[in-house]
C-alpha cells in the first residue's frame, strides 16, 4: 500500500518506519524543511533506541521517504496519517492550530491533484492518529470538506496512538491493542489491511468519539495513578511510613496490579500532562466539572516541587540557595529518551536558577533538547559525564531513573561531593546504603537518612 505520514516527530517517524517495515511503501511529510533534511540524510532527530536502524534499512530498501511536498506525497495514496502534535493551550484545551493546518493542507494537495487530472484510484482514507478531544474527526471531515469544496474524495478514521517513547518500536509493531474508530464499512477494511500485521484480536473496532475518548481516558488513568502513589508517598513521609513497602504489598493484588505505582518527583512528557487538562477542558466545555482530572493535574503540580522544597529545607540553615552549586542527574522526562517536555527537571532547574544556585547537570540523551527549551543560562553547565556533573557540588538531586544512575560509585560520588547530601527523586537506593555509604539521604515518600 501506498501511505502517507504528516508529521514526523515521534509517533509519525516510527508510525511511517513500522508501515514500512511491514512491506508498504511510506512517504513522511513534514513542514519542518530542517528535520525533512535530517531524516533524509538518515539521521533521526531525536533518541528513540532501534529507530534509527531500521528507517535506514526502509529509507536504503526504497520503501521510506521524507518530503515537504504534499502533493506529490498524496498521489496515489490510499491512506494517509495525520501525525502533528497537539499541544496544550495556556487555558489548558488542546491546540489543533497543527491538525487544522494539516487537514487543509490534505485538501490543497488533492484539490491540486484533481485539478492536474491525478484523482486518487479511490478515496483516500483520512486517519487521525495525534490524540485530539472528541469530535476532532468530524472538525478535520468538515475542515478537508470546506477547503476541498467535493464530497466522495476521502473516508475518516480515528486511530489514536499507545506508543510509549523508548520502546515505541516494539510498541507499535507488537501492540497489546489498536484501537480504531470508523463510520463506514470502507474505512473499518482499509485499517483492518493497514494492521493485517497484528492478531486479528487485538483490533477494537468502536465508533469514532469512543475512540478519541479512549485514548484520553487511558492516559487520564496512567497519570491518575502516579498522583494517586506520590499522595501516598507525601502522607507516608508525615507519618513514618514506607511508599516503597506499601507499593511492593499493593502490586500484589491483582485487582490493582503493579504497574504505575512508583512514587516519585512527578509525571512529565508530551501526553499525560496536556492530555489530563485536554480532557478536562473538553468535559467542562461539554457541561461536566471532572474533580478528579483537576485533582491528578494539581497533585502532580505539587509534586514536581518536592526536589526543590527538599533542597530549600537542607539549606535553610545554611543561608539558603545563592551560590550553592547542585548536581542534577537527568534531564529527561523519563528514562530511554532525549525528551524534556513538562519534565520535573526543567521545573527544578527554573527554581534554582530563580534561587541564584548554580547547576551542574547530567543526561545521557537529554541534553541537547534541554538546551533547545532552556537556552544558554547563566548558572546552568551541562556535563557528559555523571561524575564531572557531582564534582564540587554542595548536593547531589536525582531526577530521572536512567539505568547508568542505579549503581553508580557511591565512594568517588561522596568524595566529589563537598557535602555528601543526595536528594533522590525517584528512589533509586536503598536506605541502608544510603546510610552505610555515609550520605545525608532525602527520597520520596520514605524516611529521611
Ligand atoms: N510522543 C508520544 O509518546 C506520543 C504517544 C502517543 C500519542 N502521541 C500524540 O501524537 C501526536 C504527535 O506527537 P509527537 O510527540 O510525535 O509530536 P512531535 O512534536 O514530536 O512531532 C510533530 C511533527 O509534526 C510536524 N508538523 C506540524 N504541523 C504539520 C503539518 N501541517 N504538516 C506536516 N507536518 C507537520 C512538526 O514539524 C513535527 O515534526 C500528539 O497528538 C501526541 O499527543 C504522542
Amino acid at each position: 500500500m501506498k501511505l502517507v505520514i504528516i508529521g514526523s516527530g515521534y509517533v509519525g517517524l516510527t508510525t511511517g518506519t513500522c508501515l514500512a517495515r511491514f512491506g508498504n511503501s511510506v512517504v513522511c511529510v513534514d513542514v519542518d524543511e530542517s528535520r525533512v533534511s535530517t531524516l533524509r540524510q538518515g539521521d533521526v532527530p531525536f533518541y528513540e533506541p532501534g529507530l534509527p536502524d531500521m528507517m535506514k534499512r526502509n529509507m536504503a530498501e526504497g520503501r521510506l521517504s521524507f518530503t515537504t511536498d504534499m502533493v506529490e506525497a498524496l498521489r496515489d495514496a490510499e491512506a494517509c496519517f495525520i501525525c502533528v502534535g497537539t499541544p496544550s493551550a495556556p487555558d489548558g484545551s488542546a491546540d489543533l492550530t497543527y491538525v487544522s493546518q494539516a487537514s487543509r493542507d490534505i485538501a490543497n494537495a488533492l484539490k491540486a491533484n484533481i485539478k492536474a487530472d491525478r484523482r486518487n484510484a479511490a478515496p483516500i482514507l483520512v486517519v487521525v492518529k495525534s490524540t485530539s478531544p472528541v469530535g476532532t474527526n468530524a472538525r478535520v471531515k468538515q475542515w478537508i470538506s470546506e477547503e476541498l469544496g467535493l464530497t466522495g474524495e476521502f473516508i475518516m478514521a480515528s486511530n489514536p496512538e499507545f506508543l510509549r517513547e523508548g520502546s515505541a518500536v516494539r510498541d507499535f509493531t507488537e501492540p497489546e491493542r489498536v484501537v480504531i474508530g470508523v463510520d463506514s464499512e470502507a474505512a473499518g477494511a482499509r485499517m483492518r489491511a493497514i494492521y493485517s500485521f497484528t492478531e486479528p484480536e487485538k483490533l477494537i473496532f468502536m465508533d469514532i468519539p469512543s475512540a478519541e475518548m479512549t485514548k484520553y481516558a487511558a492516559n487520564a488513568m496512567l497519570a491518575t495513578r502516579i498522583s494517586f502513589m506520590n499522595e501516598m508517598a507525601n502522607i507516608c513521609e508525615r507519618v513514618g511510613a514506607n511508599v516503597d513497602s506499601l507499593r511492593k504489598a499493593m502490586a500484589l493484588d491483582s485487582r490493582i496490579g503493579d504497574k504505575f505505582l512508583y512514587a516519585g518527583c512527578g509525571y512529565g512528557g508530551s501526553c499525560f500532562p496536556k492530555d489530563v487538562r485536554a480532557l478536562r477542558d473538553f468535559a467542562a466545555v461539554s457541561g461536566y466539572d471532572s474533580r478528579i482530572l483537576t485533582a491528578v493535574d494539581e497533585v502532580n503540580l505539587r509534586q514536581k516541587e518536592v526536589l526543590f522544597e527538599k533542597l530549600s529545607a537542607c539549606f535553610a540553615s545554611m543561608g539558603g540557595l545563592e551560590g550553592k552549586v547542585i548536581a542534577l542527574w537527568g534531564l529527561a522526562f523519563k528514562p530511554k529518551t532525549s525528551d524534556t517536555r513538562e519534565a520535573p527537571a526543567l521545573t527544578l532547574i527554573q527554581r534554582l536558577l530563580d534561587a541564584h544556585a548554580r547547576i551542574q547537570a547530567h543526561d545521557p540523551r537529554a541534553i541537547d533538547e534541554a538546551r533547545h527549551y532552556l537556552g544558554e543560562r547563566q548558572g546552568l553547565l551541562y556535563t557528559h559525564d555523571p561524575y564531572d556533573a557531582v564534582n564540587g557540588a554542595d548536593a547531589l538531586v536525582i531526577a530521572t531513573e536512567w539505568d547508568i544512575y542505579r549503581q553508580p560509585d557511591l565512594g568517588r560520588v561522596h568524595k566529589l561531593l563537598s557535602s555528601p547530601l543526595i536528594i533522590d527523586g525517584r528512589n533509586l537506593y536503598s536506605l541502608s546504603e544510603m546510610k552505610k555509604a555515609g550520605f545525608r539521604y532525602y527520597s520520596v515518600g520514605r524516611a529521611s537518612v
